[in-house]
């Protein structure tokens, strides 16, 4: 089933209402490419592609992410059916973790955080600072 941007938009605003309602969370609706344009804030700790699975759109993501030098760079879709992501990924030094068809991009050395996410993404245990939800209190 493919949904709307649209419907995506409001999913997204429903499932993350209390990370917006708290201001922890800023929803933007915008074309990525022109958020990128504009893009002035602070390094990012993480950037994660899922927008468009074609070739030159994530190329355009992983390059935004590293030019404004984000700490770690991933996304999901790293799979045969979406061969513009592997390539991509791959121009870009390959990934250094896979978990199922989500990637950790090898960012260049000045942005390592190996510590953090290996041996697997399984290993990323707390948050600090850490987030309080309303399903855990
Ligand atoms: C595969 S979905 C994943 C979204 C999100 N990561 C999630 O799991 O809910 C891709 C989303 O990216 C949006 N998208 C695709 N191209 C875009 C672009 N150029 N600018 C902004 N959003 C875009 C689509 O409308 C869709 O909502």
């Amino acid at each position: 089933m493919l949904f709307s941007p649209e419907w995506h938009y409001h999913m997204t605003e429903l499932v993350l209402q209390y990370l917006r309602d708290s201001g922890q969370v800023v929803q933007v609706r915008a074309d990525k490419d022109e958020w990128f344009d504009r893009y002035d804030g602070e390094a990012p700790a993480l950037v994660f592609c899922d927008a468009d699975h074609f070739y030159e759109p994530t190329v355009k993501d992983i390059e935004f992410a590293l030019r404004v030098g984000a700490q770690v760079i991933c996304g999901h879709d790293y799979a045969p059916e979406h061969s513009g992501t592997m390539q991509a990924v791959d121009d870009h030094g390959g990934y250094r973790a896979l978990k199922g068809s989500v990637w950790v991009l090898s960012a260049p050395e000045r942005f390592q955080t190996r510590a953090v996410i290996e041996p697997t993404l399984n290993s990323v245990t707390s948050v600090d600072p850490p987030i309080h939800s309303p399903f855990t209190g």
